[in-house]
């Protein structure tokens, strides 16, 4: 099967070689889904040459004879017999090619659904227009993690994904995991997903959902469980304060600046859920939804005129004095 994955990922997925691809899986669902895929494919892709060809034989035939038509033939019935036969055995094989497939897409759901038994841990991730927030419950409140798309999961173990959103429809696919799932204003959807091995892999919106759809990426982090779990323990933590006067006064600038109004930092006065949380800004390797990697020039960028980057998105521009916005960044590059 792995030539015949090359194959079709040159034909339908060129510069995403194991990157972002259902034909790269990474995980027991996104597996399962791809055997399908193939099955599919490849009855569809022989079935399509057969016709084709047929129907190329017709015209060429038909071709010989020029404009005239044929002389009418006499009634020949062992002629009839035989394309009555040739008909009734290519029908006989439709019903069985796509009985063939109902039951392959059936059992791919039964086997990607099966997982949910025994998933061992819940992140619940809510669709904004146009941006990810995760977050990992915790029965005791300030052990409770939020961050920002970048979806970081333990390798080789289940892990339900509690999905819903905050404004429109949205669809969370990371395809080399698993297939799509909607994010329903007002509902959740669960889909357990699990990674073989650490690394990263994107996923992206897959349901048309605003001017900004398309810059609505995330990433899923697996790590080993330890990394994980040493991970998520960083996370759980509040920003350290301020150790120098400029990263103090730029502390100073996030707290009397519209930022206060949407974000929130652990350990200071902003506490609001319109926008990402920012306690470890840092630590992400991209910002605007994985529009842009996350470096002070692009940070620089995005606070000062975030619509220049992702015209319709929801946080305005931000002007201010190059000293106040300097020591702004040199304040969130201490949000590891
Ligand atoms: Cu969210 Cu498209």
């Amino acid at each position: 099967m792995g030539a015949i994955s090359q194959l079709a990922m040159l034909l339908f997925a060129p510069g995403f070689h194991g990157k972002q691809t259902a034909l790269s899986p990474a995980g027991p669902q996104a597996r399962t889904i791809e055997h399908t895929f193939l099955l599919i494919f490849w009855i569809t892709a022989v079935v399509y040459v057969i016709v084709i060809a047929v129907l190329a034989i017709g015209v060429w035939r038909a071709r010989i004879h020029g404009n005239e038509l044929p002389p009418p033939q006499p009634a020949n019935p062992v002629h009839d017999r035989i394309v009555a036969r040739i008909v009734a055995g290519a029908l006989g094989v439709s019903i069985v090619l796509l009985f063939i497939m109902l039951v392959s897409s059936y059992r791919t759901s039964h086997a990607t659904a099966a997982l949910a038994a025994s998933s061992a841990l819940t992140i619940n991730v809510y669709g904004h227009q146009w941006w990810w927030e995760v977050e990992y419950p915790n029965k005791e409140p300030y052990k409770i993690v939020h961050t920002a798309n970048e979806i970081h999961v333990p390798a080789g173990v289940p892990v339900t994904i509690h999905a819903t959103s905050r404004d429109v429809i949205h669809s969370f696919w990371a395809p080399n995991i698993h297939g799509k799932k909607d994010l329903l204003p007002g509902y959740f959807n669960d889909l357990t997903l699990e990674v073989d091995q650490p690394g990263n892999w994107r996923g992206q919106c897959a349901e048309f959902c605003g001017e900004q759809h398309a810059h609505m990426s995330f990433e899923i982090v697996a790590q080993s469980p330890q990394d994980f779990q040493r991970w998520l323990s960083a996370q759980a933590l509040s920003a350290p304060g301020p150790t120098t006067p400029q990263i103090a006064h730029g502390e100073q600038v996030f707290l009397s600046h519209p930022c206060v109004m949407c974000h929130t930092i652990g350990g200071t006065t902003a506490n609001s859920r319109v926008g990402p949380d920012l306690t470890h800004l840092a630590s992400r390797s991209t910002i605007a939804a994985g529009t842009l990697p996350n470096t002070i020039g692009n940070l620089a960028g995005w606070i000062s005129n975030p619509q220049s980057i992702k015209p319709g998105c929801r946080m305005p521009p931000n002007p201010m004095s190059s000293t106040d916005l300097n020591d702004l960044l040199a304040y969130l590059e201490t949000l590891r």
